[in-house]
């Protein structure tokens, strides 16, 4: 299956996705994950990407749609994916869908999360993700390690993400409806967007999506 995340940030695509991406067998793809392992890299596209994502901004649209297409025509994503953060905007959304086509592929489904912006903030505010890997992603109330500020993955150093800040998350938010919010739009006009109320426990809503997956197909 190729699906799409979308939601605004904290709304748990992350968290959804690497559980959907086990369940479904596919790869996820997040491209702020791609972004931050190139920041820990210290790569010149994660200098760049930095400075971008600390303003809460989104990182330009040549780097961003280069980086993801090449992540996408590796051999794990050849039967399927789930994207994680891209498309970001509408000249994402139609580059995206110019490599499907020119593959002769197409998206299954568009997961769109809905949460009420007083909870991502809470979301936003307690998250806490791995040094070693950013997929794993913890909440000092909602979901804690079983070790304080220790992964219970890995083991790794849990930090705060630098973009995480109060005023960061409130340009991050309107940059979430000025620029991404079209694409639902763009999407439904395809009828692929699914609606999945994305609060209360993290399985509920991983039980959800699949059930809502399942009538895609
Ligand atoms: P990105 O990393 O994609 O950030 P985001 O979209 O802002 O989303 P988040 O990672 O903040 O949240 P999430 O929805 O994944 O929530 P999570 O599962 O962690 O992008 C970061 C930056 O990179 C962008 O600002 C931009 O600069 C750049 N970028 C990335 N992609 C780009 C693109 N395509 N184009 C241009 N720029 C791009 O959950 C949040 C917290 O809530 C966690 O602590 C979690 O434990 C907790 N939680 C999750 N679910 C629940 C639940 N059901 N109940 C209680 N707590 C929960
Ligand atoms: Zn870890």
């Amino acid at each position: 299956m190729r699906i799409v995340l979308v939601g605004p940030p904290g709304a748990g695509k992350g968290t959804q996705a690497v559980r959907l991406a086990e369940k479904l067998g596919v790869p996820h793809i997040s491209t702020g994950d791609l972004f931050r392992f190139n920041i820990s890299r210290q790569t010149e596209l994660g200098k760049l990407a930095k400075s971008y994502m600390d303003a809460g901004n989104l990182v330009p649209d040549e780097v961003t749609i280069a980086m993801a297409k090449d992540r996408m025509e590796q051999p794990d994503a050849k039967n399927g994916f789930l994207l994680d953060g891209f498309p970001r905007n509408v000249s994402q959304a139609q580059a995206l869908d110019e490599l499907l086509q020119s593959k002769g592929i197409k998206l299954d489904a568009v997961l769109d999360l809905e949460v009420p912006e007083e909870e991502v903030v809470k979301r936003i505010a307690g998250r806490r993700i791995c040094r070693n890997d950013s997929s794993h992603v913890f909440h000092v109330t909602y979901s804690g390690s079983k070790k304080e500020g220790v992964c219970d993955v890995c083991d790794g150093e849990l930090y705060q993400r630098d973009d995480d800040s109060e005023d960061t998350v409130r340009k991050r938010l309107e940059v979430y409806h000025t620029q991404t919010e079209p694409i639902i739009d763009y999407y439904k006009a395809q009828g692929l967007v699914v609606t999945i109320p994305a609060l209360g426990p993290v399985e509920e809503i991983t039980k959800r999506a699949l059930e809502a997956l399942k009538r895609e197909k």
